[in-house]
């Protein structure tokens, strides 16, 4: 996990060597070249894409590369406008130094990008126990936003079925801890539940198929 810390750089030329290494170094300098190759021939327009420094992480079509990032894959466009101004804005913590350097100009064609990928995520491996506990605690709990096993998005919050089980473990232990903010109410739930209930929830979401919601869709339950 050597690239999730304050330091990663901005990608310039202090990128290449960054990339160099870290432990899939060759991949990344080859990718890296061949961006660079691309910078020269293609006309300028064409040459820097809005999504061109989080790919590395969050994958072109919005799939991560590791378990402990988020899938920006077919989430709702005006979330993740609000997500990024959050980082920006140092609301949510910015672990990832590239997150506060979004350009004002970048919000709104990365979230376009992302909203209108496929939602369709890697399966994981779950514990079938925790998932059946998991989802009596949704119901109970985290349903009244989190739609649809979290297919669907109510009051603002993100999609998270098919998200990546580590990264919704960690966003469910930031809330309880109040290092992530929620809204007064959401946050008194998550004060309330136990840490093995917030593992069991998040074993739920993670063993969700993402069906690719369109905001306006019929919902279903
Ligand atoms: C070095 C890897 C890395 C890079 C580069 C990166 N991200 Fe991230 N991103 C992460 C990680 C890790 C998280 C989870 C952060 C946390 O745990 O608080 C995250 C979280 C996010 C989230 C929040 C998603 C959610 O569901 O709440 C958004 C939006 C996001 N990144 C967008 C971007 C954009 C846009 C870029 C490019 C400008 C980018 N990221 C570059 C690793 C990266
Ligand atoms: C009253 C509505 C509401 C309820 C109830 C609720 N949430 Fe959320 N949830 C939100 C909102 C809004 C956000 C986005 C917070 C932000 O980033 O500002 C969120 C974000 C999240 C995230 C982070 C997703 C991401 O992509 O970063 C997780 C994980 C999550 N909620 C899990 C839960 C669980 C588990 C429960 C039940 C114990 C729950 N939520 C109950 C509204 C709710």
């Amino acid at each position: 996990m050597s690239r999730r810390d304050d330091t990663y750089p901005p990608p310039s030329a202090k990128a290449v060597t960054a990339r160099l290494e870290a432990p899939d170094g060759n991949r990344r300098l080859l990718t890296g070249l061949l961006c660079g190759a691309a910078l020269v021939l293609l006309p300028p327009a064409m040459a820097a894409s809005p999504i061109e420094n989080c790919i590395d992480c969050h994958g072109t079509d919005g799939v991560a590369a590791e378990d402990d990032t988020p899938h920006l894959n077919g989430q709702p466009e005006h979330l993740l406008v609000g997500m990024m101004n959050a980082f920006r804005e140092g609301r949510r913590p910015p672990k990832i130094l590239m997150h506060r350097e979004i350009r004002d100009a970048n919000v709104e064609p990365i979230a376009a990008h992302y909203a209108r990928q496929t939602a369709q995520r890697p399966r994981q491996t779950v514990n079938p126990e925790l998932v059946e506990r998991g989802e009596l605690l949704h119901w109970r709990h985290c349903a009244d936003c989190h739609m649809d096993s979290g297919r669907a998005s109510e009051k603002e919050a993100p999609l998270t079925a098919g998200q990546n089980l580590d990264y919704l473990i960690n966003q469910a232990r930031a809330f309880k801890t109040g290092a992530r903010a929620l809204p007064a109410m959401t946050e008194r739930i998550f004060r309330e539940l136990k840490e093995d209930d917030l593992v069991a929830i998040a074993h739920f979401y993670a063993a969700q198929a993402q069906l690719a919601p369109k905001e306006g869709r019929r919902r279903r339950r």
